[in-house]
């Protein structure tokens, strides 16, 4: 996959250089470039904003270096990105859109600032590519790159090849639209706290039983709101006796 990000700050984005994301980037599963919008400034002060029409407070960013970047990013004739602009406008990132997402060939991130993108950037690169929105959640950020960390440490490992155990993919909390049920290591008891008898019984089909169901009580007790977007094959008899 690739990705381009743009930013005037492009160093927020140093610890794409770290960790798993660092190293699907030296494996070659990930070709990652990170851009200072300022280089599509012609300007002694390397101007990327300015005062809102309409009054009010804050500043804009203007669409002159942002319509440059894209035209360089995303050349018209080649094949085209699918352009992702974080926003508090945009509608909520989710495990499905990680999924739809790392699905995608080339992935080109807006870090708008301030109040945000003029709006006509957004219209004019829908004309020529899939242009997303994106909110981590309802509330407000400085800057889209935050986002950018977020959505791209999601997608990245659902990337073949990025994660060493690709099973832990299957059974992790929003993988099935559930959350998943608590886990445990050594030593058995601590603290007057033991691991449930359970999952040190070695009889899988009852501890796959027992994490599927203790997974819907916990998805039941905290987030009521994704239960109710199951569709009702998701759920078999014995779940619903749980
Ligand atoms: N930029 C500012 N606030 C944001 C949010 N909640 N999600 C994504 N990008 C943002």
């Amino acid at each position: 996959m690739r990705v381009d990000i743009v930013s005037i700050f492009p160093d927020y984005l140093a610890p794409l250089d770290l960790s798993l994301i660092g190293r699907a980037r030296s494996a070659g599963l990930l070709k990652l470039a990170v851009h200072d919008l300022r280089r599509w400034t012609h300007d002694v002060h390397r101007t990327v904003d300015d005062t809102p029409y309409g009054g009010g407070p804050g500043m804009v960013m203007r669409p002159e270096p942002w319509g440059e970047a894209l035209d360089e990013l995303a050349p018209p004739g080649a094949p085209p990105p699918r352009l992702l602009v974080p926003s508090p406008a945009g509608p909520r990132f989710t495990q499905a859109m990680a999924h739809e997402l790392a699905a995608e060939p080339h992935l080109l991130f807006a870090c708008g600032r301030y109040e945000g993108i003029d709006q006509r950037v957004i219209e004019h690169a829908a004309t020529r590519m899939p242009v997303t929105e994106i909110s981590l959640g309802d509330y407000v950020l400085f800057g889209g790159e935050v986002a950018v960390l977020v959505v791209l440490e999601a997608v990245t490992r659902l990337l073949p090849g990025v994660l060493g155990n690709a099973g832990s993919l299957d059974e992790e909390s929003h993988a099935n639209g559930l959350l998943e049920a608590p886990v445990y290591t050594k030593p058995p008891s601590w603290r007057g706290l033991d691991v449930p008898d359970i999952l040190r019984s070695g009889d899988h089909g009852r501890i796959a039983r027992w994490r599927r169901s203790t997974g819907l009580l916990r998805t039941a007790e905290r987030r009521p709101d994704l239960l109710a977007t199951l569709p009702p094959a998701a759920l078999d008899d014995r779940d619903r006796a749980a």
